[in-house]
């Protein structure tokens, strides 16, 4: 066996998966074979979500029916609304997002059975009920009412409801929506392996999203689109950005919502979520942060030949949505449940231990000093 080690895993391939691929023929994420930005033109979200987690685009039967489970399972247990409400208002909520799956998984009937069946209906309860959780305690820490959610409204108009007591006009929901299809599912992903790196010692999904969700939430993941905003937030206008991002450049530093393990040559989910980024901002006639997106981007492709992320555009799109900075996140693990859950069952499908191996660098062996010796 080679004793070179590829740090980060860079390159290497340690399993199969049928759930998705960046295919360099397309130039684009595709999911079962579907082109992300064709899905975002074609569905909404809950279509996408069945497709993730069922293999195949649903019909209108299969759409309806998963619809009316997912809003059947969105009611939240007395407790664990009781214990939303006692949790610290300085808590991150991706900290929050990680407790609520974690409390679901004491309370949920099936949590032992890994079976294909137990492990769909339960990814459906996670998926349906942990936005409730988390738009609940976005209203807790501003001591507002929680919101119960609404059975006539889609996954994407709930959770609006839910944390504002309304639904926007439908092009931001369709934003949010297209936001949603983005995030759901990116292969070996640093939070899916680590989902199934739990999964593979045959724990449960509830654990491996709690897994899957702390591993989001680092600014090299997930927590880049909440760290785009507070970029946004330093340059505070356009005016500034040049100056801003080529003195970032000349201190070495990591910016945010740039760069990515698999694209290269840029992420194919960008120009689809720039194009509503640019909507959104147009609707709420405020183009400052778009001229800030585009200064900053410019330099980056010109000195560094690095180019945007999808948290780049998600970033600024949730903040002129009206969502808190660190609500960015959590929304992204809202959609991600779907990937994760795919990835979960289909690695108690075809199980093999995750289990590598490290050179050692440590000291050689010694003997033991009593401890009135040392
Ligand atoms: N800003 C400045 N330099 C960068 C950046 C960046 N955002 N990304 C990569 N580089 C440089 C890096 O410094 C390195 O330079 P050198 O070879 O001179 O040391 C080179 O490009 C290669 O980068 P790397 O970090 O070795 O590449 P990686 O594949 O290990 O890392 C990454 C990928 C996403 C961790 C990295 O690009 C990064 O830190 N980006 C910022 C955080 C971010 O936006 N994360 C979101 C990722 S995508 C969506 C998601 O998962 O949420």
């Amino acid at each position: 066996m080679s004793d070179e080690i590829k740090k980060g895993l860079l390159g290497i391939v340690v399993d199969e998966t049928e759930v998705s691929k960046v295919m360099p023929e397309i130039n684009s994420l595709t999911y079962r074979g579907y082109a992300a930005q064709d899905l975002c033109a074609k569905c909404k979200f809950e279509e996408v979500a069945y497709l993730i987690l069922n293999g195949e685009l649903p019909n209108n039967k299969q759409l309806k029916a998963f619809e009316k489970q997912e809003r059947k399972e969105r009611k939240l247990s007395k407790t664990l609304l009781a214990d939303i409400k006692k949790i610290p208002r300085k808590a991150h909520p991706m900290d929050v997002a990680r407790t609520v799956v974690s409390i679901m998984g004491l309370e949920d009937n099936e949590t032992k059975d890994n079976s294909p069946k137990a492990n769909l209906r339960k990814a459906m309860r996670i998926f349906a009920k942990t936005p409730v959780a988390l738009a609940a305690f976005y209203r807790a820490r501003k001591g507002k009412k929680m919101i119960p959610p609404k059975k006539n409204l889609s996954f994407s108009e709930n959770f609006f409801h839910m944390c504002f007591g309304k639904v926007p006009k439908k092009e931001i929901v369709k934003a949010f929506d297209v936001s949603l299809i983005l995030y759901a599912e990116h292969s070996f992903n640093v939070s899916t392996f680590t989902a199934r790196t739990i999964t593979s010692s045959l724990s449960d999904i509830h654990g491996a999203i709690t897994g899957a969700i702390a591993s989001l939430k680092g600014p090299l993941h997930g927590g880049a689109n909440e760290e785009v905003m507070h970029m946004m937030n330093k340059i505070k206008k356009p005016e500034n950005a040049l100056k801003w991002i080529n003195n970032a450049l000349d201190k070495k530093d990591v910016v945010m919502g740039f760069g990515h393990r698999v694209y290269k040559n840029g992420d194919s989910r960008v120009p689809t979520m720039r194009n509503y980024f640019g909507k959104v901002a147009k609707i709420k006639k405020d183009k400052k942060f778009e001229k800030i997106y585009d200064i900053v981007e410019k330099v980056m492709i010109e000195r560094k030949n690095i180019h945007p992320n999808v948290d780049y555009p998600t970033g600024p799109t949730y903040h002129l949505m009206g969502f808190d900075t660190d609500f960015f996140t959590p929304i992204f693990v809202i959609s991600r449940i779907t990937g994760w859950s795919a990835h979960i069952m289909e690695q108690h499908a075809a199980n093999k231990l995750i289990r590598p191996l490290a050179s050692y660098k440590g000291s050689q062996h010694r003997k033991v000093v009593q401890l009135n010796q040392r």
